[in-house]
């Protein structure tokens, strides 16, 4: 009787064990709600995602950088106005939460603390004690901090203070807990932090092989089973494996008939892995991958599945213009969004370690990256750059990059560094090797490159020839000669263009020129100037298209950002954001973005013309008309009078040998349609397209607008989901009365959000307007400005409301659900 009842009782015990274990084997949170301070008194709440110097004010004073750009070639020491945003991102921060873990009781048994990247110099403390340091700003971290816990696992301290020194970046960096923090608790028994690797190493069109290298924690001798099951992109189980545990454990899969992923295909599979012991589930842990193969050949290029294609893709600052540095996922999907439209097909993380969000969204929507980890190594770019670390930190920065991000399929080569001074270091070569070993080692399957901007000792002492990938940043006239030299017969365009244009600002007359700067601190649309060191579009276009052995290009940069106003960098304050961009710093789109959609987009028609047709004062003077197009040929009408047919030249090369003014001149009939001398008289002016055979098939039209009317609002999306951070961005147009944008309107436009959304930002893409991104009112810069409208956490409706003095006011309901 005795031992039935010790049998009953042992047996009710191993069920409820199994039971709740099966209910939360592994728990991950955010910690988003926080205390924010400057100065370790003052104490507000915030909500983390956080950046704390994006709401400004703007200040010349801020982070004025009075420095020789050596790389640059600058003689002297000059004051770089603006060349970190103008934003009050140094200084010290702190910020402190409360946390409760009793609540997963028992799963609690181990508890890691996960940071996305915090700006910079982290110190973390758990209950008053120091558990990590972390001083790179742009990299993830994780620390155990069961040790640290309180015994009943309530009422945590969390404890992070950060610093940003001056004269420490070249653009804006932003500053705080800007990316996410996670706290994870899991059972003892677990699978860690990055705690898988999945290769592929067969792939066919029939089969792929998929190996699984699982990493376990574990205190009980391993007695624990490991199950591992392949979810295809339909959700389907189509393998399973069981093995026994041990700390280091592969697992194979054979797939039959797998799912390529591609930018055109970006199929993801999952695996989803349960440690189990006797009494039931212990964790489960999911890895999201995708099964593709690339190789490349030299003299051929770059094969993705078997595939000839090159890079069409952009490199990007992580700041989300108005937004700041504070990451946020529906921000950066609208941004790929408009950059696949214009047939982007990857992303350059210039030139450090991205968000998770980022590599996540571009596995789902299909594009290719560069993961690159610095602008610096051991020798300074910036005062208090990241040499300050490198001797110590270098390693174990590249290793948590790698291991953070080797299972996202959309990562196809590592990028180790950015126009590093020690390029031309008598011995950098053999820093090169020493990154490119650590990624070698963490990684054998993606490929490594850098961004080499002095092309000549590069080649000289053995730097280029050591790295995976050629990547030349700029230097379009060397291709050649490296080429010739290099033994990997194959070239990366790894930065290239640095165009600079305003969006809507058309100078007169149009010529090609370098370093050009007006009174109004603006660069002209007509995307003809460029940076001493770099080109107009046309002459990247034209190497891509002639030279076989180029492999695509990243043009800098897709998107405008905070800091680094070249060619007003220099003592011309109040320029403080980029002119780089492809699109603003508003997210709208410059001319440039129909320029490289005609080139890029092979499944889908385009058709723009430029400038607009508002030129009062100059009737009767020549305004030329370009036309950014994927037809052969097209026909300008003023005012119904023909201006002639132009075509494509062909057989004229981009001469790759030189890099001057005329052979940007001879390059530009290659890949735009010019009527140089068009006579401006208002009205309109009409653009038809005709097709190879001559026949017409699309038509543009731009009409000279008449005063500001009205305004029109278009937003990118009628429905947000009710999560508190989902975005609606909406473009904002000042238009006349017959519905023409006003594209001389500078209209002060203000803001009201009301219902289910809140008003959260603003901003008009004009790199020297000074007026807070949060402020509610906005004047419109070449007619137009972006609004961004944040969804709460009820649904509903947010109804955006848009007043200007004098024009008809418009609102626009968001369905928030
Ligand atoms: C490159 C550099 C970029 C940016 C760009 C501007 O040399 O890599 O970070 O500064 O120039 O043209």
């Amino acid at each position: 009787m005795k031992n039935r009842i010790v049998w009953l009782l042992l047996l009710l015990l191993a069920v409820s064990c199994k039971s709740y274990y099966r209910e939360s084997p592994r728990v991950e949170t955010l910690l988003t709600e926080w205390e924010f301070s400057r100065d370790s008194l003052n104490w507000t709440p915030v909500t983390v995602p956080h950046d704390w110097a994006i709401e400004g004010p703007f200040d010349r004073a801020n982070d004025l950088q009075a420095v020789q750009v050596t790389q640059n070639f600058e003689a002297t020491v000059t004051e770089h106005t603006g060349r970190t945003g103008g934003l009050p991102y140094m200084g010290k921060g702190w910020y402190r939460t409360r946390f409760d873990v009793e609540k997963y009781l028992p799963v609690r048994d181990v508890v890691t603390l996960l940071f996305d990247g915090a700006m910079s110099q982290a110190r973390v403390k758990v209950n008053g004690q120091p558990v990590i340091e972390w001083p790179y700003g742009y990299n993830a971290f994780h620390a155990d901090i069961t040790p640290y816990l309180t015994p009943d696992g309530r009422d945590n301290l969390l404890e992070v203070s950060l610093e940003n020194l001056p004269h420490s970046s070249r653009w804006y960096p932003g500053a705080g807990l800007y990316r996410n923090v996670h706290l994870i608790c899991t059972h003892v028994n677990h699978i860690p932090v990055w705690g898988t690797y999945v290769t592929t190493p067969e792939v066919s069109e029939e089969q792929a092989t998929v190996s699984l290298q699982i990493t376990l924690a574990d205190d009980d001798g391993l007695n624990v089973s490991v199950r591992t099951e392949i979810f295809d992109p339909q959700g389907n189980r189509v393998a399973s494996v069981e093995t026994p545990a041990s700390r280091e454990m592969t697992q194979t899969f054979q797939l039959r008939r797998p799912m390529l992923w591609s930018p055109e295909t970006p199929n993801l599979y999952r695996a989803v892995t349960s440690v189990s012991d006797a009494n039931g589930l212990l964790d489960k842990y999911t890895t999201r991958f995708g099964i593709r193969w690339f190789e490349l050949v030299p003299d051929k290029g770059f094969y993705l599945n078997g595939q000839l294609r090159k890079f069409q893709g952009v490199c990007n600052h992580h700041d989300l213009g108005p937004l700041g540095a504070a990451v946020n996922r529906a921000a950066l999907r609208h941004q790929l969004a408009l950059l696949k439209e214009m047939g982007c097909d990857a992303i350059r993380t210039s030139h450090n370690m991205p968000a998770p969000e980022l590599v996540e969204l571009c596995d789902e929507m299909g594009f290719m990256m560069m993961i690159e980890a610095f602008d610096e190594w051991d020798i300074a770019k910036c005062e208090n750059g990241y040499h300050l670390y490198f001797d110590e930190w270098a390693e174990k920065d590249m290793v948590n990059m790698i291991r953070h991000f080797r299972n996202n399929p959309s990562v196809i080569m590592w990028g180790i560094g950015n126009e590093v001074p020690t390029q031309c270091a008598d011995e950098g070569y053999k820093v090169a090797a020493f990154l490119q070993d650590i990624c070698h080692r963490e990684d054998p399957t993606r490929l490594v490159t850098a961004g080499m901007d002095q092309a000549d000792c590069v080649v000289r002492n053995g730097f280029a020839q050591l790295l995976d990938i050629v990547g030349f940043n700029y230097r379009t006239h060397k291709y050649e000669s490296a080429y010739r030299i290099l033994p990997q017969k194959i070239l990366l365009g790894s930065e290239t263009a640095s165009t600079v244009s305003s969006r809507g600002v058309y100078k007169l007359p149009a010529e090609l020129r370098s370093g050009a700067q007006y009174e109004d601190n603006q660069s002209t649309a007509y995307d003809l100037e460029y940076c001493w060191w770099s080109n107009v579009p046309d002459i990247d276009f034209a190497l891509q298209d002639d030279l076989p052995w180029t492999i695509g290009q990243f043009v800098w940069t897709g998107f405008d950002y905070l800091g680094e106003p070249t060619p007003y960098d220099v003592d011309a304050w109040p320029s403080h954001s980029s002119y780089f961009g492809i699109f603003d710093l508003a997210s709208l789109p410059k001319d440039r973005y129909w320029l490289y959609r005609s080139q890029w987009r092979k499944d889908a028609p385009t058709l723009h013309l430029l400038p607009h047709w508002n030129w009062p004062g100059r009737e009767g003077e020549k305004v030329p008309v370009f036309c950014y197009t994927s037809y052969p040929a097209a026909e300008l009408f003023v005012n119904g009078v023909s201006q002639g047919v132009q075509r494509f030249a062909k057989g004229i090369k981009g001469n790759p040998g030189t890099n001057d003014a005329a052979n940007s001149a001879a390059t530009l009939p290659r890949y735009r349609l010019m009527w140089p001398d068009v006579v401006y008289a208002p009205g309109e002016i009409e653009v038809v397209a005709y097709d190879a055979s001559g026949r017409e098939a699309a038509r543009e039209k731009i009409r000279t607008a008449g005063e500001p009317a009205a305004i029109e609002l278009v937003a990118d999306r009628d429905r947000l989901d009710a999560d508190g951070l989902d975005l609606a961005y909406v473009t904002v147009r000042i238009v006349d009365a017959e519905g023409n944008l006003c594209p001389l309107a500078d209209n002060l436009v203000s803001f009201d959000v009301t219902g289910a959304g809140r008003f959260r930002a603003t901003a008009n893409g004009d790199a020297t307007c000074l007026v807070p991104f949060q402020s509610s009112q906005m004047p419109a810069f070449s007619g137009q400005l972006t609004a961004i409208v944040q969804a709460g956490k009820e649904a509903g409706t947010a109804v955006l409301t848009a007043k200007a003095d004098g024009l008809t006011p418009k609102s626009l309901n968001i369905l928030i659900k």
